[in-house]
């Protein structure tokens, strides 16, 4: 069926480092105003703001202290209504980040949940008594925060409430009704704003497992000099969890006309059905982690796996997401393409590929701009909460300083979080006082300003990509099928809806190849052309001129070839 949302191009904006209006050295609401014009120029159609909301800022928002005020870091409440206003006066739609999962300890309902046992808002939280001394069982928390616990000691009570992932961030009771029923009327408020939906945080974590029983697994390295076992499967896609969200769906998302994507770490595309299916009404996609969030590289051929899997979903009508890089990954150019000499064409070729994939694409800030990874000489330079915690405890247990801040580097958060990069002037722009996060020292090289001039632009590419969404349904619903599954480089794939067919041609590396017999024959084809003895090795002459011929609609290298795909080319063919 069709929806606007599976049309749609997200824009992400991690609001503190996108612009700041006030000099204070954090992004805010009225920066993200102040760009309008340049969002709009991108041509997305939605735009989804990480955590905003009342917050001690332990997890950059994700710890929220009110869920129905806006920080004073990024502006008032008048503020984001100008804000959303502006966005909807533009055509444009805005959905916001929703952490259902935990609160900030700063949260009133934390502060009376921990007063006493019998608080009406005890139960809002996870309370345990100790067992044998001991943390109530072997969790350890996702940040490996302190010694490594997922269990934090009240003295006040003399029990431990649960936390996945900061000691500041108490996981929530979703077994309790009252916090479901505040929960669905807080979300019904941002929709009778207006709101267009919600990017749904950890969802597939609410449910806890009955009895919340040890992890069988062995002790995880740096924690597991403390007997803490960091595994996350087993707060996961629990029973309950279906009908939980089928609940919020009837009490509060289905009242809307409004998009739902779910962050959903330890999913597959067998599980990942049933969040999904269009029958089931629960949410209307996912966020998957096997490419963007995986730890180890993927390769051509998984890629291609990973997608042929997810695909499958479509086919039993649900729908995916594609993306490669969000505030919690690396820069996609530096971890999946080349950000040295290729960066340009890597960039190119990436965009293109999320964008000819079926599926939601999801644009983060600076992406469009081929930024990258940014290589800071100190762990004081670094702030986020995983990659600190995740260092002071390596380094606690042994691991040589140096080599622990290495090994944490390429999939540190902030490589994502550094400013957005607007100019070559002092701060990138950013900024007019001091970034709270250092700028990434290639802005002089890579920026908004430049790529608008540039001969070979990021930032173009991306904007032509968008409108041809606008212009060309088969990008969001055509079919999709590859060919060449098992070849190790290229990443070759037909795309058919409602008489088209497109052929897309990819090559993941930096290497130059020969174009495929099985691509060439199909482009010798064109649009059914009668088969000639051509195909193979000659190519056929039909490019050049024939009625048939197919057209080359997009391709991030300038002169025309067709036998040999150079270094991470991308080419989008009509056949
Ligand atoms: C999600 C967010 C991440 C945050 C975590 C805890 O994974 O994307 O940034 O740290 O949830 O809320
Ligand atoms: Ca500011």
């Amino acid at each position: 069926m069709k929806k606007w949302w599976k049309e749609a191009v997200v824009y992400q904006i991690y609001t503190k480092s996108f612009c700041d209006s006030n000099g204070d050295g954090i992004g805010d609401l009225r920066g993200i105003m102040e760009k309008l014009d340049y969002i709009q120029s991108l041509g997305v159609d939605v735009l989804w703001l990480n955590p905003i909301y009342r917050s001690p800022d332990v997890d950059n928002g994700y710890d929220i202290a009110d869920y129905q005020d806006i920080d004073p870091r990024y502006g008032t409440l008048e503020d984001f209504k100008a804000l959303l206003d502006a966005v909807h006066s533009r055509g444009m739609r805005l959905i916001m980040d929703m952490v259902l999962n935990h609160t900030s300890d700063e949260h009133w309902w934390f502060q009376e949940s921990k007063k006493s046992k019998d608080n009406p808002y005890r139960d809002y939280y996870i309370w345990r008594p100790g067992k044998d001394g001991k943390e109530p069982n072997n969790w350890g928390n996702y940040f490996y925060e302190g010694r490594g616990s997922a269990w934090e000691y009240d003295e006040a009570t003399g029990e431990y409430y649960l936390h996945n992932y900061s000691r500041k961030m108490p996981d929530l009771n979703w077994d309790n009704p009252r916090l479901k029923d505040d929960m669905c009327q807080m979300m019904r408020w941002w929709l009778d704003m207006g709101v267009d939906g919600f990017r749904m945080d950890a969802i597939n974590r609410l449910v806890k497992p009955k009895g919340l029983p040890d992890s069988p697994n062995p002790p995880t390295p740096p924690v597991g000099i403390y007997g803490y076992v960091v595994d996350r499967t087993m707060c996961a896609n629990r029973p309950g969890i279906h009908e939980l969200l089928h609940e919020l769906n009837e009490r509060v998302f289905s009242r809307y006309d409004i998009m739902v994507v779910g962050e959903t770490g330890n999913v597959d595309a067998a599980i990942a059905i049933d969040y999904v299916k269009e029958e089931r009404r629960e949410i209307d996609m996912v966020f998957h982690f096997e490419i963007a969030k995986n730890p180890v590289l993927v390769n051509a051929q998984q890629f291609k796996e990973i997608q042929r899997r997810w695909y499958h979903v479509v086919e039993q009508h649900g729908w995916i997401t594609q993306y490669l890089s969000n505030h919690d990954t690396p820069r996609q150019v530096s971890r999946f393409g080349n950000d040295g000499e290729y960066r340009y064409e890597s960039a190119a070729m990436l965009a293109l590929l999320m964008h000819t994939h079926p599926g939601t694409v999801y644009v983060y800030q600076g992406e469009e701009l081929g930024m990258t990874n940014v290589d800071f000489p100190s762990i004081e330079d670094y702030n986020e909460k995983y990659t600190v915690g995740k260092y002071h405890t390596m380094v606690e247990s042994g691991v040589d300083p140096k080599e622990a801040l290495d090994s944490l580097k390429m999939m540190s958060r902030d490589n994502v979080r550094t400013p957005m990069q607007w100019n070559d002037r002092d701060q990138a722009g950013f900024t007019t006082g001091k970034p709270w996060l250092r700028v990434n020292p290639n802005y002089t090289r890579i920026n908004a300003a430049e790529e608008e001039t540039a001969e070979k632009s990021v930032l173009r590419f991306y904007r032509q990509l968008i409108s041809m969404r606008k212009a060309h349904p088969i990008m969001a619903y055509g079919t999709y099928r590859q060919i060449l599954e098992d070849d190790p480089e290229l990443i070759i794939y037909l795309r058919e809806w409602e008489g088209e067919r497109w052929l897309v041609v990819c090559n993941f590396y930096g290497n130059t190849r020969r174009l495929p017999e099985e691509a060439a024959a199909l482009l010798a084809d064109g649009a059914n052309a009668p088969q000639t003895e051509a195909g193979g090795k000659n190519a056929p002459q039909t490019e050049a001129g024939g009625e048939n011929a197919p057209e080359l609609l997009l391709c991030n290298y300038e002169t025309g070839e067709r036998e040999t795909i150079r270094p991470y080319e991308a080419r989008i063919y009509r056949l």
